[in-house]
């Protein structure tokens, strides 16, 4: 089972995944928290790319989409061996940020027409909180940690079931950490009849 966890800068993606891994283990299911951009050679440069506002978002989409094709290749081997993986950001996160960025939507079907996962959660709330997180925690910010470009994006992620046409769960994050975990556990639980 493939899971992807969504949503703006400042949403809490890493520490939910997290913690759904820790409950699905605690529940005797293995499963692997993974994240995009990846640790590869790919990711690297990536993050490199991240913090130079020269970056172009062409630039940026080309090395995303390989980066997640390498990673989609690890995702079924980790499925194979029996595990539920969880991903911190997909292909979501390229349509959303690259688009917003200026990229052309026509030039992005090589990403949209990637694997569709079991179930992504959207981790959302409003720009406010978002930006508050953000502050609190970055000491230097990377290129789409504006408050203008919070904006668009959390615009964006609103719009993917009619871009995509997928089912998305949407989990409002102005709450506590255990509510949200337990919020996406159940639809976890009963996606996978467990
Ligand atoms: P991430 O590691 O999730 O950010 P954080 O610093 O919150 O841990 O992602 C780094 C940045 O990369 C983030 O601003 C979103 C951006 N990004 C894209 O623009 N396109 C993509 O396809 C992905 C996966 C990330």
């Amino acid at each position: 089972m493939f899971i992807v966890i969504e949503g703006p800068d400042g949403s809490g993606k890493t520490t939910i995944s997290k913690l759904l891994v820790e409950r699905l283990n605690d529940i005797g299911i293995k499963a692997r928290y993974t994240s995009e951009p990846t640790a590869s050679h790919y990711g690297k440069r990536l993050r490199e790319m991240l913090s130079d506002s020269s970056s172009t978002p062409k630039e940026l989409y080309d090395l995303f989409v390989l980066d997640r094709i390498e990673h989609l290749k690890e995702i079924s081997e980790w499925e194979k061996g029996g595990e539920v993986v969880i991903s911190d950001r997909y292909k979501y996160s390229t349509y959303c940020y690259q688009v917003s960025h200026g990229l052309d939507p026509a030039l992005t079907e090589d990403n949209n027409s990637l694997r569709t996962p079991d179930i992504t959660f959207i981790l959302t709330t409003d720009v406010d909180v978002l930006l508050s997180r953000i502050e609190t925690r970055a000491l230097s910010k990377e290129i789409y940690e504006t408050r203008g470009f919070l904006e668009k994006i959390t615009a964006m992620y609103e719009r993917l079931p009619e871009i995509f046409g997928e089912e998305f769960s949407y989990i409002d994050v102005d709450d506590t950490i255990d509510n949200i975990v337990s919020k996406a556990f159940g639809i976890i639980k009963e996606k996978a009849s467990i």
